[in-house]
């Protein structure tokens, strides 16, 4: 039995199993307008501290069409280390459920309920990491070009939980990762360390000027320069991503075939601009369809026995 907690804890093989499998379900669908009910019967538990729409609604989905049944929990009602200690959630959780989901902000919760679980937790995002996103953007590229490996992605903004898993999934399919972020908003030099001990493949570059770090990028990424839980410190934010959009000029430096990428949720006019969100070259919404179809081949593999 395995989590699905970091893209670190992972070997290539695993994750390139895990995409195979997603691709596969969305072919299926795509031709047959249904999955198999490889599921059938199966209950996947989501606790959410946070806010989704993305995560929350592909994890229903993905269970739906493989016919099971996804249970949202609420962190009011969970009480997830309030209400009751991570050990016992996950050990409960375990006795009637066949999958554990739980979107934290601390990331011990989420290897708490791993620690005590006896059936697949998956990290949903921690204020840490985002591993589902990341497995989901290499589906969006591979299917735009084809192969993964050599190819280049400048991560523009905050050097967040969504840059770290994308980060080490690019070390892990021999990808470029360029992040180009503010002072005081990289990520810390011991954690690039920590990663490229678990993923000595790992090519990472910290560029603080924009236009430099897009020069070579085949996709241009960015997220919101204020992550849930970081509300207060919007203005000061703000004022220190000035120069970190992604917007025409940006895409003027980059190559013709560079794509844009993005998360999601998007403040346009904040870390990106309406034009580009809107742009030929923006991938964002198949992207967000990807979580879809990633979400089925992890849940294919960690409960399904793909
Ligand atoms: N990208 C993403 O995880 O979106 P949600 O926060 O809406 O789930
Ligand atoms: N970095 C963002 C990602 C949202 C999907 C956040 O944590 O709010």
């Amino acid at each position: 039995m395995k989590h699905f907690i970091s893209i670190s804890d992972h070997s290539t093989d695993d994750l390139r199993h895990m995409l195979d499998v997603a691709r596969q379900l969305k072919a299926q669908l795509k031709e047959s307008g249904r999955n198999e009910p490889i599921l059938a019967g199966k209950t996947l538990a989501m606790i959410f501290e946070k806010p989704s729409l993305r995560t929350r609604v592909s994890f229903a989905v993905a269970m739906t069409q493989l016919g099971g049944n996804g249970l949202v929990l609420r962190q009011e009602e969970v009480g997830l280390a309030t209400r009751e200690p991570v050990e016992d959630v996950a050990r409960v959780l375990s006795g009637m459920c066949d999958g554990i989901m739980a979107r934290t902000f601390e990331h011990a919760k989420v290897t708490g309920l791993a620690k005590y679980s006896t059936v697949p937790v998956i990290n949903a995002l921690t204020d840490y990491n985002h591993p589902c996103q990341a497995m989901a953007d290499l589906m969006t590229l591979e299917e735009h070009f084809g192969n993964l490996a050599g190819r280049t992605i400048a991560f523009i903004g905050d050097g967040n939980n969504v840059a770290r898993s994308l980060a080490i999934a690019c070390g892990k399919f021999a990808m470029r990762f360029i992040l180009s972020a503010p002072v005081n908003y990289e990520l810390p030099q011991d954690e690039v360390d920590a990663i490229r001990k678990k993923v000595p493949d790992l090519d990472f570059e910290l560029v603080r000027d924009a236009q430099w770090a897009v020069k070579s990028a085949d996709c241009i990424y960015t997220d919101t320069w204020i992550s849930m839980g970081q509300e207060e410190q919007k203005a000061q934010r703000v004022k220190d991503f000035n120069g970190y959009q992604v917007n025409e000029a940006l895409l003027a430096a980059a190559p013709r075939h560079a794509v844009v990428l993005h998360c999601l949720p998007a403040y346009r006019g904040l870390e990106i601009t309406e034009e580009v969100m809107n742009s030929p070259k923006s991938l964002v919404f198949p992207e967000a369809e990807n979580r879809l179809h990633f979400q089925k081949g992890l849940l294919a593999v960690l409960i399904g026995g793909k």
